[in-house]
């Protein structure tokens, strides 16, 4: 649902991570819809945490490698994110699943990454590409 050919950026490692990526969000998403939001956002969470690590490294590595000049620029934004997921763990931790914890946390994550595909990584692949 989220993910389509329009969100790839080229480069292939890096598409099909983000496509994992969107797959685990709708899977979240689908959750909510059902009523089981709850039951799925631990384990969205925890897998995004762990999976994020690897993927913006990978990405990082490979602005590294090309001399991207917007290199600290990117990093930054990957690290708000990774900062929020932690939030997100924390909040989940000291307050459990709350409805609104729930859609608030989907909501975040579907937009961040949305955006952060459209605008941020396809302005890298297009560097790249050049
Ligand atoms: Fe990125």
């Amino acid at each position: 649902m989220m993910w389509n050919d329009n969100l790839k950026i080229g480069v292939e490692l890096i598409d099909s991570e983000h496509h994992e990526l969107c797959d685990r969000i709708d899977k979240l998403f689908a959750a909510c819809g059902k009523g089981h939001g709850k039951d799925e956002i631990v384990s969205t969470v925890e897998f995004l945490e762990s999976y994020t690590k690897k993927h913006f490294s990978e990405e990082e590595k490979l602005q590294r490698a090309s001399s991207y000049p917007k290199c600290a620029a990117h990093k930054a934004m990957h690290e708000y994110f990774k900062s929020k997921i932690t939030e997100f763990k924390r909040d989940l931790q000291e307050n459990g699943a709350t409805v609104s914890t729930v859609s608030a946390t989907n909501y975040f994550l579907m937009d961040w990454l949305l955006n952060h595909i459209q605008k941020v990584d396809s302005e890298l692949a297009q560097y790249i590409a050049h």
